[in-house]
């Protein structure tokens, strides 16, 4: 593995990213264009109709021209497996960013009907388009919204797109750390996961959200069963991060 894949510290989008991190949470975006620009690529690189082809592109321009907040190929991995012990016909993640981990998810789960909520209306435009080239426009759909927004997007779900009791499969959290543990409620509230449902939730040790795996660790064996895993932040291998795996147990 080269200096650069290892030590992200060394690259210029890297500090680039460090000086956006404001952004991120205002726009969605880091502020330099680079979340066009990757669609750019892809749509200039991979093959039409190849998920693999378009997520390894998209790993490229990560590694090779500008670091993303993806989950990345080796957490990626870990929400592959996690999408196949779950073998959902519904999923729902919470922050779409470039449609990179939707799209893992889809081709995880080839029948499954995925549903993506985010904030940021211009990233629902860029990952609408890196799905279309996929080939998979038909299976996953992008929410612009926020579960916290007094109830307009969940009630969406429900009336548009026929979110009921018990019919979520599997659910991914990667968007605001502080808003993990407050949607996750928010969604139980509803009803619509079912015992052996499962939820993933990245980027747990870094940036961190403390209060959801506090949760996680007082629910253990009596509402969730979950699996800690000790990984690395995308794309690169120095800094660790942790994804949670969480069976729901019902009650
Ligand atoms: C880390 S990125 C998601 C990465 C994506 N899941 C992937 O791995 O390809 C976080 C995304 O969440 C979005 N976001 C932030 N707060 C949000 C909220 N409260 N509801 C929905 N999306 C939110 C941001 O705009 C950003 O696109």
């Amino acid at each position: 593995m080269s200096l650069k894949r290892r030590l992200p510290f060394l690259r210029w989008s890297f500090l680039r990213m460090a000086t956006g991190a404001r952004n991120i949470t205002t726009t969605g975006q880091i502020g330099d264009g680079r979340e066009a620009a990757a669609v750019d690529y892809v749509l200039a690189n991979a093959r039409p109709g190849d998920i693999d082809d378009v997520l390894a592109r998209i790993d490229e321009f990560a590694y090779e021209k500008s670091l993303l907040i993806n989950i990345g190929d080796e957490k990626g991995a870990l929400l592959d497996a996690a999408v196949r012990r779950a073998n959902p016909a519904l999923a729902l993640e919470l922050g779409t960013y470039c449609g990179y981990s939707a799209l893992r998810i889809a081709r995880a789960a080839p029948s499954a009907r995925v549903y993506s909520i985010e904030l940021a209306e211009a990233n629902a435009v860029n990952a609408r388009q890196i799905w279309a080239h996929a080939g998979v426009a038909d299976r996953i759909t992008c929410v612009v919204g926020t579960i916290g927004d007094d109830g307009r997007t969940l009630d969406a779900l429900t009336a548009r797109h026929g979110f009921a009791a018990g019919g979520l499969d599997f659910l991914f959290i990667d968007h605001d750390k502080d808003a993990y543990l407050t949607d996750l409620q928010s969604i139980l509230d509803r009803g619509w996961l079912h015992p052996g449902a499962i939820v993933v939730a990245d980027n747990v040790k870094v940036p961190g959200a403390p209060r959801y795996r506090e949760y996680m660790q007082a629910q253990q064996g009596t509402r969730w069963d979950t699996i800690e895993h000790r990984t690395h932040v995308e794309y690169q291998s120095l800094l660790h991060d942790l994804v949670l795996e969480s069976t729901y147990l019902g009650g």
